[in-house]
């Protein structure tokens, strides 16, 4: 194996906050420990197309507070194909770029882990996605941001719900995993939340209503996560049709849940991984993702980490379910 003198950081799938401390923190570490940086703009797009730039570190000055990526993101359809991954190895070739950082989701690291595998060469993953569903890393860059972002957003739908003693189904993202539903609506007080890791065959919504769903409160949250065949307004046309007095309303978060300054949590777990990313490189590791498991850096080979049944904790169902009499 070649050394490796150039490093490639690139952010690719949907943006989270903490990307752009992730990006710092990969160029700062990288450029001190003597590596060359390029930073590769809109996703494996921009390597496909040539968009890289060399890196200083005042090209990553005063962005650990900014939410989104300076980097620009994309979903690509071009490196989902062969002849696309093969542009992207001949740029990657003709701008020296021995290894590559690839920040984001469960997407864009199994982008990398074909891709490496295809050209032999070293990719090594960043945890870079509000959905948490990245096996091997007890919380993923931008998930607490987001999580924290929820439970405002819920705070201030309680106030008008409390006032109008209304029922409010709220849905949030998540892509297929329920962690920000579930955890969102306990950070929030919620009364309940429908989610894909609670049991299919049961219906979560006439589980809830069996219990009584306004016994002890005029006024009720009900937290929806958007990897539920039928979102919010189905669940909220239910209601209407069985209880025809409630009054039931519909808020669908949606992209505002992805933007904003990236909390103090955020912003460690985007420097640790990002350190870790160029230890990583020094170590000789190919083809990980950096995470952070009971507070130890921790390197999850890519077949780990896109695992599709990184584990939920049955018993934050029961900590709501006791919570929310
Ligand atoms: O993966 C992050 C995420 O925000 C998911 O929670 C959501 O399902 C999806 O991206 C939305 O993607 P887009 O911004 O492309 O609509």
């Amino acid at each position: 194996m070649s050394r490796i003198r150039t490093v490639g950081v690139l952010t690719s799938g949907g943006d989270a906050p903490g990307m752009n401390a992730a990006i710092r923190a990969v160029t700062r570490a990288g450029i001190y420990n003597g590596f060359n940086i390029k930073g590769i703009y809109r996703g494996w797009d921009g390597l496909i197309n040539g968009e890289i730039r060399d890196f200083t570190t005042e090209n990553v000055s005063g962005i650990i507070m900014m939410g989104g990526t300076i980097l620009k993101t994309a979903r690509s359809n071009e490196f989902m194909k062969p002849e696309g991954r093969k542009k992207a190895y001949e740029n990657m070739q003709k701008e020296g770029i021995d290894a590559l950082v690839v920040i984001g989701g469960n997407g864009s690291l199994t982008g990398a882990r074909v891709f490496a595998e295809e050209y032999d060469v070293c990719c090594i993953g960043l945890p870079g996605t509000i959905d948490n569903d990245l096996y091997g890393t007890d919380s993923t860059i931008g998930y607490d941001t987001t999580m924290n972002t929820i439970m405002e957003c819920v705070d201030r739908i309680r106030d008008t719900a409390q006032s109008h003693e209304r029922i409010f189904f709220i849905e949030v993202m998540g892509r297929d995993a329920g962690f920000l539903a579930q955890n969102s609506a306990i950070a929030s007080g919620a009364e309940a939340a429908i989610i894909p890791e609670d049991s299919t065959d049961v219906d979560q919504l006439a589980r809830f209503m069996k219990r009584g769903i306004r016994k002890s409160k005029k006024s009720c949250i009900v937290i929806v996560s958007e990897s539920k065949k039928c979102g919010a307004l189905y669940y909220a046309d239910r209601v209407k049709k069985e209880f025809p007095d409630y009054d039931v309303r519909v808020s669908i978060l949606g992209h505002l849940q992805r933007g904003g300054r990236p909390t103090a949590h955020d912003r460690v777990l985007a420097a640790r991984t990002g350190v870790g990313a160029i230890e990583a490189i020094l170590q000789g590791q190919r083809n990980v993702m950096v995470g952070v498991r009971y507070n130890e850096v921790v390197y999850v080979p890519f077949n780990e980490a896109i695992r599709s049944d990184k584990p939920f904790d049955k018993k934050l169902i029961k900590v709501l379910d006791e919570l929310s009499i």
